[in-house]
């Protein structure tokens, strides 16, 4: 497959087969997604790989997020599509492992009369840190779509870190996101593309 090819056919997969997944085959995939840029080549991430009881666990805690999301997700979309966003929740589709990915926690004053760019200032280390584990995160979709395996990026646990972090007994960093994969079970059509993103400036 071309990258071109990676990029368009990647899809989030919320069913997983029920197959592990080789612990080399993990390994050289994060290997290879840790050649991620980041902000001043800090690498301000890490990677916690959970399967097992564990991952079980964090399933139940990770359902607890879906309760606080449901109201949102029913203002926005279908019933349909909220049936299946919680149906997904249960067991995260099944997937096989959980990818947790973590930046250092961060603390700051933000006061309401701040401009921009005061703000931007504040937080720039967060910022920093949230856009350079976002491109991590990116590799991993890409590079598993490359091996075969399926991705969903999560940001919906957020809305269980406290719980998320007691079971993984972290108490100095933040969540960023979870990444479920495993083989898929699931072939999902894409998502509509919206148009209009480009402005060209002096072609
Ligand atoms: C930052 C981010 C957060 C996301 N959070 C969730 C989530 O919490 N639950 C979920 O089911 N999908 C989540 N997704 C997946 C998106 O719903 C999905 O990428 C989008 O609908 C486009 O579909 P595609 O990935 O198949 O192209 C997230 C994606 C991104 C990039």
């Amino acid at each position: 497959m071309t990258l071109s090819e990676i990029i368009r056919e990647r899809r989030s997969i919320r069913k997983y087969q029920d197959k592990d997944i080789p612990r080399q085959v993990l390994n050289e995939l994060l290997e290879d997604a840790l050649w991620a840029p980041s902000g001043t080549n800090r690498q301000n991430w890490y990677i916690y790989v959970v399967k097992g009881e564990k991952k079980e666990k964090l399933f139940k805690s990770m359902l607890q997020a879906s309760q606080v999301l449901k109201p949102k997700l029913d203002k926005l979309f279908p019933e349909k599509i909220v049936e299946i966003t919680m149906n997904f929740f249960k067991r995260l589709g099944g997937a096989p492992v959980l990818l947790l990915v973590y930046m250092p926690k961060h603390t700051y004053d933000l006061s309401k009369d701040m401009s921009l760019s005061e703000r931007y200032k504040v937080e720039y280390d967060r910022f920093t840190n949230s856009l350079s584990a976002s491109a991590l995160i990116q590799n991993i979709l890409l590079l598993a779509k490359e091996k075969g395996l399926g991705t969903c990026w999560l940001t919906a646990p957020k809305h269980a870190e406290d719980t998320i972090n007691e079971e993984m007994g972290i108490t100095d960093m933040e969540l960023v996101s979870v990444v479920t994969i495993g083989y898929p079970n699931e072939d999902p059509p894409a998502p509509r593309r919206k148009g209009e993103k480009i402005e060209w400036i002096g072609y």
